[in-house]
């Protein structure tokens, strides 16, 4: 595991774009996992500026999405989908039918979540995963739990990761309770992780991910076990490390 201490959120994005600009450069055919939430969204501005200068080009990529929450429609402003339209896609030249979100809106959950890992196998594994983590160590929707979700599921959401997400919502009432997510074992097969973290809320949970035991508890600890991770902190939240 490698990891890279940045003076500032915005060094920490550049830095993180990087990765995923040689990871392109290197392989223009490559399938990326990406990330929502509020730690990547500089890396997508910043991965927007290196395509717009000619750098990078997404004609041939392919995403997978971490998750998306529950019965929410991808045209709801609180969706990943809309997060990813809105923060990324919209401004790069990905064609459309290589984007790859799970459908919260899937009337039949279960074979939406079937799809989702039947494609993800099918075009996998993927090359460059990219991470945040939930204050509870959560990565994508896998939740601290007594063992580490293996595909893709259907994720109960607790109540550390309700509070932290309720921030995009009116109220925490209104969050769903529940959200699709692919599971560690998928994570865990990709074949380079690009974990990122800033602030010093992520302080505590990056020193238990990175330093500490490996369990389920704290899902990113995982990550311990990977043959090729890179993670990429601003000075606070390798504060405790
Ligand atoms: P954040 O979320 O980037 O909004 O902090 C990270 C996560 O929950 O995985």
């Amino acid at each position: 595991m490698k990891i890279i201490i940045t003076d500032s959120y915005k060094e920490m994005s550049e830095r993180a774009g990087n990765v995923v600009a040689s990871q392109i450069i290197l392989k223009p055919d490559s399938i990326l996992g990406l990330a929502t939430g509020s730690t990547p969204l500089e890396m997508y501005r910043y991965l927007i500026e290196l395509y717009k200068k000619g750098v990078i080009d997404f004609q041939n990529i392919t995403t997978f999405n971490l998750d998306e929450y529950h019965r929410i429609s991808p045209s709801s402003p609180q969706s990943y989908a809309y997060y990813m339209m809105e923060n990324f896609f919209n401004h790069i030249n990905i064609p459309k039918e290589n984007i790859n979100i799970p459908n919260g809106d899937a009337i039949d959950v279960d074979e939406e979540c079937r799809e989702y890992a039947k494609k993800l196998e099918s075009l996998g594994p993927i090359d460059l995963q990219v991470l945040g983590i939930g204050p509870n160590g959560h990565i994508g929707f896998n939740e601290s739990s007594d063992h580490f979700p293996v595909g893709t599921h259907l994720a109960k959401l607790t109540g550390d990761t309700l509070e932290a997400n309720s921030r995009f919502f009116d109220s925490i009432d209104d969050m769903p309770r529940t959200a699709i997510t692919i599971g560690i074992r998928d994570i865990m097969l990709s074949k380079k992780i690009l974990l990122l973290a800033n602030g010093i809320g992520k302080a505590d949970i990056i020193a238990k991910a990175l330093k500490g035991k490996v369990t389920p508890r704290v899902p990113a600890s995982i990550l311990q076990l990977h043959h090729d991770v890179i993670v990429i902190l601003d000075k606070e939240a390798a504060s405790k490390l």
